[in-house]
């Protein structure tokens, strides 16, 4: 029999995210090939420790988290792996780790930073193209580079004074690094405004104002994929009221029964603008697994302007991969396949440079004056 691949589901995490990320690895978990893979359960509390128990990957055993962390081992990183703290710690190898966090310190660089350092294969989208996701200001900045359309933005950062005076309201006020629709606020009253800015600086230190998109629908396609990349149907999904709501996304039963129409009911013309906008963003942040990227269209007028991008999405959004005929054990195969790929391409990366300076100087002493400051 092959050996089976260790994969590491790292979830939960310090974000106000944390509990949508436990209800994607679960998903996740429930639908991995247990005869493919030996899942390393890793949950990250909400203050960011590190614990790993088979017991994380039963729902019902959230009702009591604190319990649940008391009977869990506490692990750290080391290369290649977790070990076990304690008087004797354990290593776990891994190899592969399987980001599943939503928001701060996990679906934004800096976990994925970690693990490069750590020289652990990963799945999903790399450093930088993780932070830029992240980040609604930067995202709008890559989106007008690609010359797409993007609605009116004022972005300005906590503290800062507020210079609204182009945008017509109502504008929507949104937290710039944070997703799930915390935060977010419909403006209608310019008096207002400080207000709402002060309630979205609570959760990120940038801090945008978007004119707000009125008839107009939402409009979601994912891609997929590394070097080759494929796109999904449309979805339209759902709002109950102004605006989709953390209620709409999770609290109406599961995620796959939020209110949604799949295909989006948008012109051919459309969904394949939108399909074509996809593949060129994931493609722009060197995308890698699966990211979901966000429209609002005003399908009188046949226009889109991009919104925003997830990497990775809620759910994975095997929903829209299930109606392009992918299921979701087989998505999640090709997400680590894509993640160990592109470790394989990496290590064609050279970072070790034998130029012998520092045997030279341990000879001649470090340089020192004007011809003392390094050029690196
Ligand atoms: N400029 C806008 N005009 C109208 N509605 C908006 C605008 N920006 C956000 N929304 C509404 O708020 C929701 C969440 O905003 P979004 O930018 O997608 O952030 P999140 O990362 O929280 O999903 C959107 O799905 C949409 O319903
Ligand atoms: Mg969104």
């Amino acid at each position: 029999m092959q050996k089976k691949l260790k994969v590491g589901l790292f979830f939960g995490g310090r974000s106000v995210e944390h509990e949508v990320s436990v209800i994607t690895a679960l998903q996740a978990y429930e639908n991995l090939d247990k005869n493919k893979y030996e899942v390393i359960p890793v949950y990250v509390s909400k203050s960011g420790d590190f614990y790993t128990s088979n017991k994380f990957l039963e729902l019902k055993k959230y009702k009591d988290i604190d319990s649940l962390i008391l009977q869990a081992s506490k692990v750290t990183f080391v290369k290649g792996g977790l070990q076990t703290l304690g008087f004797w710690p354990k290593f776990v190898s891994l190899d592969v780790a399987f980001p599943l966090f939503h928001g701060s310190f996990g679906e934004d660089g800096s976990f994925q930073g970690l693990l490069e350092i750590m020289q652990i294969p990963y799945v999903g989208f790399g450093v930088l193209g993780s932070a830029v996701s992240m980040d609604k200001v930067l995202s709008k900045l890559v989106f007008q580079a690609l010359d797409l359309p993007i609605g009116k933005y004022v972005a300005i950062k906590r503290g800062q004074k507020i210079d609204s005076k182009d945008l017509k309201f109502p504008v929507i006020v949104k937290p710039a690094t944070v997703g799930s629709s915390i935060g977010i606020n419909k403006v209608d009253n310019p008096d207002d405004l400080e207000f709402y800015v002060e309630v979205a600086g609570t959760y990120s230190e940038k801090i945008l104002i978007e004119e707000a998109f009125e008839n107009c629908i939402e409009v979601n396609c994912s891609a997929l994929g590394y070097e080759d990349v494929k796109v999904s149907v449309c979805e339209q999904p759902i709002a109950s009221a102004a605006f989709l709501s953390f209620e709409d996304k999770y609290q109406k039963g599961s995620m796959k029964s939020m209110s949604r129409v799949i295909p989006a009911p948008i012109s051919q013309r459309l969904t394949k603008e939108i399909q074509e906008t996809t593949l060129k963003i994931f493609k722009a942040l060197d995308g890698c697994g699966v990211a979901r990227v966000d429209f609002f269209v005003d399908p009188k007028q046949e226009r889109f302007w991009v919104n925003e991008v997830n990497s990775p999405p809620g759910s994975l959004a095997y929903y829209l991969w299930e109606k392009s005929g992918i299921k979701f054990p087989k998505l999640l195969d090709m997400l680590i396949e894509f993640g160990l790929k592109r470790s394989e391409d990496q290590k064609k990366t050279t970072y070790a440079f034998e130029s012998g300076l520092l045997s030279q100087m341990s000879k001649k002493g470090l340089p020192a004056g004007r011809q003392g400051g390094l050029k690196s």
